[in-house]
């Protein structure tokens, strides 16, 4: 499979970055979560499921928040790819590397969206026999929602806009920005 380039899009032909969440809002904000995840989970530990790639940063700075013996594994979804409407296709393309029966999984995502990759994956996970499962999700473009997917940990509600950086990626530019901007072209 071929990286796509973000020069070859036309859907952004003269990109502009709008600041919407600085670097110091996300870390405050998860330390927030890290503290009510740690209270809820007292005295078990729960496995966290982060979505790559998207969620790989948003993953690493949560995992520190939490004062709980936890582990950490990834699974990779089919994506947009160089689009910016999803597919409606769910895929896994990437497994777990452990088993989850019995276990409290803990899935970490970037952004729900249409929630079509969450209930499959949410679902996907009750079937093979974890004892819990909940969603931590940094992002939540709830206008844009197609199935219904509860989030219980939440970073913050965004309007209906296409967002970037701090792991979020638009033709795979722009997950290294230390912070969250909404991605325009003029
Ligand atoms: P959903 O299945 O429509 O909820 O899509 C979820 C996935 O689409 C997320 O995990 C992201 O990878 C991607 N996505 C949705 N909205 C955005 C966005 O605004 N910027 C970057 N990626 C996005
Ligand atoms: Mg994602």
């Amino acid at each position: 499979m071929t990286t796509p380039s973000f020069a070859a899009s036309s859907e952004f032909a003269n990109p502009q970055l709008e600041p919407l969440f600085t670097a110091e809002q996300i870390q405050t904000r998860i330390g927030e979560l890290g503290q009510q995840i740690t209270n809820d989970y007292a005295g078990r530990n729960p496995l966290l499921v982060g979505v790559l790639k998207g969620a790989c940063i948003f993953a690493s700075d949560l995992m520190r928040a939490i004062d709980l013996p936890i582990g950490l594994e990834f699974m990779a979804i089919s994506s947009y790819g160089m689009s910016m409407r999803t597919s409606g296709e769910v895929r896994i393309v990437k497994d777990l590397d452990v088993g989850v029966e019995g276990r409290d999984i803990l899935v970490v995502e970037d952004i729900v969206d249409t929630g079509l990759t969450l209930s499959y994956l949410l679902a996907t996970l009750h079937q093979r026999g974890a004892s819990s499962v909940r969603l931590a999700a940094l992002l939540d473009k709830y206008e844009r929602r197609e199935r219904d997917v509860q989030i219980d940990y939440l970073g913050f509600q965004i309007p209906d806009a296409f967002v970037v950086g701090y792991g979020l990626d638009f033709a795979e530019r722009y997950r290294n920005l230390p912070y969250i901007a909404v991605l325009k072209s003029t």
